[in-house]
């Protein structure tokens, strides 16, 4: 065997090699020798609970590549609706595919009225949209009842194309009726992110004009954060998926995981921890109070790149451009002075941390007018490409359904006490 481990049962000598494949072992393999010992993995920090071919991540040397195309080139010259084709198909579209494509998702831009008017229109007032759009998302699996033949290739396609066109409408729904405006149809004449952003802020012009910059900024977010491999919303999509739920129950689990401050809500943080940090002045003791264990730098971190977020290096050139038009976020100098101080602490260079996507998204966001609540809701929209990309990867793969052991550590088995002899 060209590379292979060898692990021995001390309790009975008996010994077995295992191939090294890809830079991981079989834990099939480990348990034939060993059965009912488990592999206790918290947070699956060790475990690799899939083979997947749509991203490679690469967190020491900061690389990020979707189906082998690197990030930095996707970012400079493709667009978001051609990355998602990429991610669900593998290859980058021809000229004809990406117009048949781009047609389709354009045609599907529309949500049923019921949607609206039943679902979105029943939340209270200052409902957050992010929840909204996680209940959005499950209530599509209601009116689509083909949803549910995720064998039928012609289906799934469907769905898929449902799915990442309908994203913009449930996004900009949302926010519309959080603040309480009228919801604005889709204007299929725009190109998608164009159509989003008029969806977001037209008023009582007959066609909105969004900034060709902030468009093609926003376009760029989109591509960046349109996968990121086994991160915790495509694990939830990817367990929900593999129960062989329809795709719109797997895409509301995977954005209810995408809703958390430790993942989609850490731009929001961040932007809230900038502004209560509130001038230069205070950032050094702001760090400083965070190196004794009051909360966490926001943005900084990430469980796979232990070296500066390629995405991050890409976002700080898109927020020039950005500010070049909307002008300068105030924040930002605060920004800056944090990265520069952390990046020259011994705290921060240990536990190499540095700056992730998140730390420079949300001050865009902020500068082009979005509500901190709508960041995560941001999020979601390119990132849907992602889940379904995986989603179809898990189904023509014909996975076991996921189902984790666990080391129990409850109590020893008793007798049931009836309520009057309990003790009080
Ligand atoms: N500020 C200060 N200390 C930190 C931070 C931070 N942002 N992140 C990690 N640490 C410390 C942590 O206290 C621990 O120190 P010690 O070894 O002394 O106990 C050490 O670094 C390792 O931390 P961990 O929590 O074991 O690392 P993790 O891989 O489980 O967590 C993370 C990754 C992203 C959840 C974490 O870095 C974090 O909470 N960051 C802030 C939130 C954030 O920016 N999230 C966005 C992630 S990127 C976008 C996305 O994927 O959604």
């Amino acid at each position: 065997m060209a590379e292979s481990i060898t692990i021995t049962d001390n309790r009975n000598g008996q010994s077995l090699e295992i191939p090294l494949e890809n830079g991981g072992v079989s834990a099939s393999d480990f348990s034939k020798l060993l059965p009912g010992v488990w592999f206790y993995d918290p947070g699956l920090t060790a475990t690799a609970a899939c083979e997947s071919a749509v991203t490679f991540l690469d967190g020491d040397a900061g690389i990020l590549r979707y189906r082998g195309y690197p990030i930095e080139q996707l970012a400079e010259d493709s667009t978001f609706l051609e990355v998602a084709y990429l991610l669900l198909n593998g290859e980058l579209p021809t000229t004809t595919e990406y117009e048949v494509w781009e047609q389709e998702v354009t045609l599907h831009t529309f949500i049923h009225e019921n949607v609206r008017k039943r679902f979105l229109e029943g939340f209270h007032y200052d409902a957050h949209p992010m929840g909204m759009l996680v209940s959005a998302v499950a209530a599509l699996s209601t009116f689509y009842l083909d949803a549910k033949d995720i064998f039928d290739p012609e289906s799934r396609d469907k769905q898929i194309i449902r799915l990442i066109a309908k994203m913009p409408t449930l996004a900009a729904a949302a926010h519309r009726f959080s603040v309480g405006m009228p919801f604005v149809y889709p204007d299929n004449s725009l190109p998608f992110t164009s159509n989003f952003l008029s969806m977001m802020w037209k008023i009582a012009e007959p066609r909105f004009e969004a900034d060709p910059v902030l468009a093609r900024a926003l376009d760029v977010l989109f591509i960046l954060h349109a996968d990121h491999e086994q991160n915790c919303s495509t694990t939830a999509m990817r367990v929900v998926g593999s129960s062989h739920a329809d795709p719109y129950s797997c895409c509301a689990a995977a954005c209810a995981a995408l809703y958390g401050p430790r993942h989609g809500g850490a731009n929001e943080a961040v932007i809230r921890m900038l502004t209560e940090i509130g001038s230069l002045d205070n950032v050094p003791s702001f760090v400083e109070a965070v190196k004794q264990g009051h909360g966490r730098l926001q943005g900084f971190g990430h469980r796979v790149y232990k070296s500066y977020d390629p995405r991050a290096k890409i976002i700080k050139r898109t927020a020039d451009e950005v500010f070049s038009i909307t002008g300068k976020n105030p924040l930002l100098d605060i920004a800056l002075k944090l990265e520069e101080i952390a990046l020259k602490d011994e705290y921060f260079i240990s536990r190499r941390l540095y700056p992730n996507v998140d730390f420079y998204s949300g001050l865009i966001y902020q500068a082009m007018g979005f509500p901190l609540e709508m960041f995560p809701v941001l999020f979601a929209i390119p990132r849907t490409a992602g889940w379904l990309a995986h989603w179809q990867e898990l189904l023509d793969q014909d996975t076991k359904i996921a189902r984790p052991r666990q080391l129990y550590i409850g109590p020893e088995p008793r007798d049931y006490v009836p309520i009057d002899q309990r003790r009080s």
